[in-house]
């Protein structure tokens, strides 16, 4: 059995962060996401890696290199446009040859990994196993159709009017008839060849499409909200320890993962939360749910439910929330400005100002 794992795509949700990193790339608890793919993909056994790549390509490539850290092979795929999950089955072809393999969306999370699928493919070994979970708004999914006896009927792409709140997850098993089901569907409305048709052709033409409704969550982090709930459930899962330096004047509590490095002084940091190498915390306050990346500075901050990318610096500002501040980001108070905010920001970034 191989992996193909989807690393290409705009990742327009997630911009201004997008316009410069690769959206697989944003760390859950200081770990990029598509490494806990990976490290899933391993834990099943999997070896042989195809990751598909599109505008990003270079800091994927560096990220994960050979992926021989996890105990993989990667080879890498180019996709000139993100032409659909399908047009990426279609260009793997010679990577993939005739072996099943697992497809892999690289911004999702599947919490507690892929092993029992890619198990029960094989030992039911059906044409293709889809993973469905229940979501609250079905129209923006791929959804499910199911019959009275759990079969599936019918795959739809992001339906007006969906026909149950049956959501298709980012992961999926095909046996070698998906390669004819990817040349045979033409692109969709959004121009895009959908995987959802690709499947939908499976059923049409007598494959058995075997359907799995997760019980574990399963998020999607291609947008602000679902990415912070996913920092959230990585990081409650996290043990705590430390390897930097707690002066008398601080407090930790909780579940904190203080890296190599880090300085926390006359602050408080309430887990679940990690601070990442290098980063210093200075009369301030980290609440949980918090990720702060590598060599960060924090003076008289207070900020929590957040991610925090590299290099950032917050200064007497707080607190924030429920946000996401990319590489090399300034964050400070206005000082002897009189009145107003000033602001230097990136194409296509959201700001919400409380005022004082
Ligand atoms: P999506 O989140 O569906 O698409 P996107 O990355 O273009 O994001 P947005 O809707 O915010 O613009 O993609 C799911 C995953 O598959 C993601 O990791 C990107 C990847 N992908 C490809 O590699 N090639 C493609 O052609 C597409 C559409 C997605």
């Amino acid at each position: 059995m191989k992996a193909l794992v989807l690393s290409g795509g705009a990742g327009t949700r997630l911009r201004p962060i997008t316009h410069t990193n690769a959206k697989q790339l944003v760390p859950l608890a200081n770990k990029p996401i598509l490494f806990y793919g990976l490290e899933s993909i391993a834990a099943a056994g999997i070896e042989e890696v195809g990751i598909v790549v599109g505008a990003t390509h270079e800091a994927i490539r560096e990220a994960v290199g050979t992926g021989e850290e996890f105990g993989l092979r990667v080879t890498y795929i180019p996709q000139d446009e993100p032409r659909g999950l399908a047009h990426a089955v279609l260009i793997a072809r010679d990577f993939l040859g005739d072996e099943p393999f697992v497809m892999y969306l690289g911004d999702n999370l599947i919490v507690g990994g892929i092993t029992p699928f890619v198990q029960e493919f094989i030992d039911t070994a059906p044409n293709a196993l889809v993973l469905l979970t229940e979501v609250d708004e079905p129209e923006h999914f791929g959804v499910a159709e199911l019959d009275g006896d759990g079969h599936l009927v019918r795959l739809v792409e992001k339906p007006k009017d969906p026909p149950s709140q049956l959501a298709l997850v980012g992961l999926y098993l095909f046996d070698e008839n998906i390669h004819e089901a990817v040349r045979a569907i033409e692109p969709s409305s959004r121009g895009e060849l959908e995987i959802t048709d690709a499947i939908q052709w499976l059923i049409e033409s007598g494959k058995l499409v075997m359907p799995h409704t997760l019980e574990t969550p399963w998020i999607d982090t291609g947008k602000l909200q679902d990415l912070l709930e996913a920092n959230r459930i990585v990081l409650e899962s996290l043990d705590a320890r430390s390897d930097g330096t707690v002066d008398a004047g601080s407090r930790v509590s909780g579940r904190v993962v203080i890296e190599s490095g880090a300085d926390v002084v006359n602050s408080e940091v309430r887990g679940p939360a990690v601070i990442g190498a290098g980063t210093r915390l200075v009369d301030s306050y980290v609440g949980p749910y918090s990720s702060i990346a590598a060599d960060c500075l924090l003076e008289r901050a207070a900020i929590e439910q957040s991610v925090v990318l590299d290099r950032v610096e917050i200064r007497d500002v707080g607190p924030i929330r429920d946000s996401l501040i990319g590489r090399d980001a300034r964050v400070e108070r206005a000082g002897a400005m009189p009145g107003g905010h000033r602001l230097l920001i990136g194409d296509h970034s959201e700001i919400s100002v409380s005022q004082a």
